[in-house]
């Protein structure tokens, strides 16, 4: 927390106080947003600790499937999303009468296979899933969940899919989309960089293409790069191929290292454009007209129980009618 605030997020304090709201705030947030958040965390950190809240009134910073998702583990509360046109590439590669067909398509060629898709999708795509995973508990559910001798439909991330693929052994069909931040790292920048750093350790989030995992010491999601880094007691240099906001955390909670940001190939910054649309302005604006709020979906049931199954721990439980049998 700022020793002197500005205006605004003293206002955001204010309303905060009155609405009985808590900030539910990611990573990928710019640090002054971050700063006024109760929670900060990743995807999964953010909807487990959604379940928790006993505010009447949740503020969520981030984008519009995370808000979705606080809502549909927490029906009886107002989410907040500062900014309903914060989506996702990945959401956006994904629409649910494409997966629908494709599911069809492998149904009728007698293909015995469960959908594990990445949070970051639309619910549409969560109800028709068995199971959703984020980037920090994809390797454990494919491993443990999905029952030997199913092929795995993996959606929207074919990097993440991959990735997963490759730790676990599973055999994957991958959904051909990407997320628009972590896809544009430069093979050639982080090259230079690591010659320029000899000593640095390069740390990736698993959404990035296998060219710059390869090149990667450490490849893992968002809470386990901060666990790793955590890891190194002697100041250590970093080249971070992830959204650049995440060195706001990195370095609040590891400040003995030094972050190095890896460049991207078409924008140097690696800000997320829809995390961006969010500021204190519109989150402040949020709180005083209790707007943009998230109302409930048809398809929020269906997929509220795959989202508590596969996210809620203890328990996980199979699914009751596997959608590929
Ligand atoms: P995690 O928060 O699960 O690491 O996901 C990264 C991301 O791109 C969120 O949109
Ligand atoms: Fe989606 Fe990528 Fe932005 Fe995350 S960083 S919200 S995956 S576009």
């Amino acid at each position: 927390m700022p020793a002197i605030l500005d205006d605004v997020s003293a206002e955001i304090l204010e309303l905060k106080k009155k609405l009985g709201a808590t900030i539910l705030a990611h990573y990928y947030q710019e640090g002054e947003i971050q700063a006024l958040a109760d929670v900060t965390g990743d995807s999964l950190k953010l909807a487990r600790e959604a379940t928790k809240v006993d505010s009447p009134v949740i503020v969520f910073c981030g984008v519009l499937f995370m808000a979705e998702t606080a809502k549909m583990l927490n029906p009886s509360k107002t989410v907040l999303l500062p900014d309903l046109q914060a989506g996702c590439s990945l959401v956006d590669a994904c629409p649910a009468d494409k997966l629908a067909a494709m599911q069809e398509r492998l149904r009728i060629n007698g293909r015995k296979f469960q959908t594990v898709c990445y949070i970051n999708s639309s619910a549409k795509v969560k109800a028709l899933s068995d199971w959703v995973v984020t980037s920090g508990n994809a390797i454990e559910v494919v491993r443990d969940k999905v029952p030997p001798g199913y092929e795995i439909l993996f959606v929207p991330d074919k990097h993440l899919g991959r990735y997963v693929q490759e730790v676990t052994g599973r055999e994957m069909i991958l959904w051909d989309g990407s997320c628009m931040v972590h896809e544009i790292f430069s093979v050639a920048d982080l090259l230079e960089q690591k010659k320029k750093h000899p000593t640095a350790r390069t740390i990736a989030h698993p959404e990035c293409p296998k060219n710059i995992l390869d090149l990667a010491d450490f490849a893992g999601g968002t809470e386990a790069m901060i666990k790793h880094v955590g890891t190194f007691a002697e100041p250590t240099q970093f080249l971070v191929a992830t959204e650049a906001n995440m060195m706001w955390e990195l370095e609040r909670r590891h400040p003995r290292h030094t972050y190095i940001g890896v460049a991207g190939v078409t924008c140097a910054c690696n800000k997320c454009p829809h995390m961006a649309r969010n500021t204190l302005e519109k989150v402040r604006d949020c709180m005083k007209n209790r707007w943009p709020e998230i109302l409930w979906q048809p398809e929020f049931d269906k997929a509220k129980e795959v989202l508590a199954r596969s996210l809620l721990n203890p328990p996980i439980t199979a699914p009751v009618h596997p959608m590929g049998d």
